[in-house]
C-alpha cells in the first residue's frame, strides 16, 4: 500500500462512517448505532493502524495525520447521530438526574383498613377478638338466634346450603351463640368474618361480604351500655362533632332492637346525611339460654356491621362494587 492508497481508503471509511451514522433512524438505541458502527469500522481501523509501520519512513507523518482524522471524524459523527438522537426525543441519551422508577408498594385494601381499624377502637373499649367458621349449621346461624322454624331467612333463595344442614353462614351473628358456650361471662368480643347471601351483585349488594360482629354480656348490662360505647366508637371512628342517632329495627335475636344512624358526607356534593351503619339490640333471652346461660343473671347487647358499608361511609364511594374489582388505580389511593 502507498500514501495514496492508504488515504483514500482512511478517506473512504471516513464517509462510510459519516453515511452510516447519518442513516440511521432517531429511534435506533445509541448502543445499537454503536454497534453497528464497531461492526464496520474496527477490522479496518485496525488495518489502518499496522499499515502505518508497513509505508515507506517518509510517508508515515501524513499518513499518521490522516489516521488521526480519520478516528476524530469518526467519533464527531457519532456525537452528530447522539446530538440528533437528543433534538428528536427532547431529552439527552444518557441523563444521569433522572429520576429511578417508582418502587412498588402494596397495600391493605381499604375494607381491610375500616376492620383494623374498629378492631383497634373496640380493642381499647374492652373488646377482644373471636372468630368461626363459614361453614355453619343451621342451628347456629338461625335456630339458636331465635329465628322461628319458618322465617323467611332460611329460604332457598336467602341462604346457600351446602348439604341437609349445613349452609354458608348468612352472618357473623352465629358467632354470639359459640362465644357464648365457650367462655364465661363477662364477654366483650368482636368478630369480623365473611358471610354469603344470595344476592345479586350490584352497586350496593355483593353476594359474599364481610361483617362485624359485636357482643358484650355480663350481669347488669343495659341499654345504656349499648348506646354509650357504640356512639363513643362512632366518636371515634368518624370524628367528635359527627352525630348520631337511633332508631327501632327488628332482628329476631334482640329484643329491644334498633339501628345506628351516623351523618356522614358521601363526597356526592349533598354534604352530611343520615347513614344507616349498623343494626343491634339487647341479646334476647333464648339466644343467651340458647348459648346455656341463665337469661336471668346475664344480660347482654349486640351490634352487627358492614365494613364494606362502613368503608363507603367514611371514603364517599357510591358503588360497592369498585371494593371488589381489584384495580389498582382505585385501591393504590389507600396506600399508606
Ligand atoms: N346479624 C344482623 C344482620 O346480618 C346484624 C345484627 C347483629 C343485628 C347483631 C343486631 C345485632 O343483619
Amino acid at each position: 500500500m502507498n500514501l495514496s492508497e492508504y488515504l483514500a481508503q482512511a478517506n473512504a471509511l471516513a464517509d462510510e462512517c459519516r453515511a452510516l451514522l447519518a442513516g440511521l433512524d432517531v429511534a435506533t438505541r445509541l448502543d445499537t448505532a454503536k454497534g453497528q458502527l464497531n461492526a464496520l469500522k474496527d477490522d479496518r481501523l485496525a488495518a489502518l493502524q499496522g499499515g502505518l509501520r508497513a509505508l515507506p519512513a517518509e510517508d508515515r507523518r501524513a499518513a499518521g495525520g490522516a489516521f488521526n482524522t480519520l478516528k476524530l471524524s469518526i467519533q464527531e459523527a457519532l456525537d452528530a447521530f447522539a446530538q440528533r438522537q437528543s433534538a428528536a426525543t427532547g431529552t439527552t441519551a444518557i441523563d444521569a438526574t433522572m429520576p429511578a422508577r417508582g418502587v412498588w408498594r402494596g397495600s391493605l385494601h381499604p375494607v381491610t383498613l375500616v376492620i383494623d381499624e374498629i378492631c383497634e377502637i373496640f380493642r381499647e373499649l374492652g373488646f377482644t377478638v373471636a372468630l368461626g367458621p363459614e361453614a355453619e349449621t343451621e342451628w347456629y346461624n338461625f335456630g339458636a338466634l331465635n329465628f322461628p322454624p319458618d322465617h323467611p331467612a332460611m329460604e332457598l333463595h336467602d341462604t346457600l346450603y351446602l348439604g341437609e344442614d349445613t349452609l354458608l353462614r348468612t352472618h357473623t351473628s352465629p358467632v354470639q351463640v359459640r362465644t357464648l358456650q365457650r367462655y364465661a361471662p363477662p364477654v366483650r368480643v368482636l368478630a369480623p368474618g365473611q358471610v354469603y347471601r344470595r344476592d345479586f351483585f350490584d352497586a350496593t349488594h355483593a353476594p359474599a361480604f364481610m361483617q362485624l360482629e359485636g357482643l358484650a354480656v355480663d350481669e347488669g348490662v343495659s341499654f345504656v351500655d349499648l348506646k354509650a360505647t357504640l356512639a363513643e366508637f362512632a366518636r371515634r371512628f368518624y370524628g367528635a362533632t359527627r352525630r348520631v342517632r337511633f332508631g327501632p329495627s327488628y332482628f329476631p335475636f334482640v329484643e329491644p332492637g334498633a339501628q345506628m344512624d351516623v351523618e356522614v358526607d358521601l363526597g356526592d356534593g349533598k354534604g352530611l346525611r343520615w347513614v344507616e351503619i349498623l343494626g343491634c339490640g339487647m341479646v334476647h333471652p333464648n339466644v343467651i339460654e340458647a348459648a346455656g346461660l341463665d337469661s336471668e343473671k346475664y344480660t347482654g347487647w349486640a351490634f352487627g356491621m358492614g365494613p364494606a358499608r362502613i368503608a363507603m361511609s367514611r371514603y364517599g364511594i357510591n358503588d360497592i362494587r369498585v371494593l371488589y374489582d381489584s384495580d389498582v388505580r382505585f385501591l393504590e389511593q389507600f396506600a399508606r
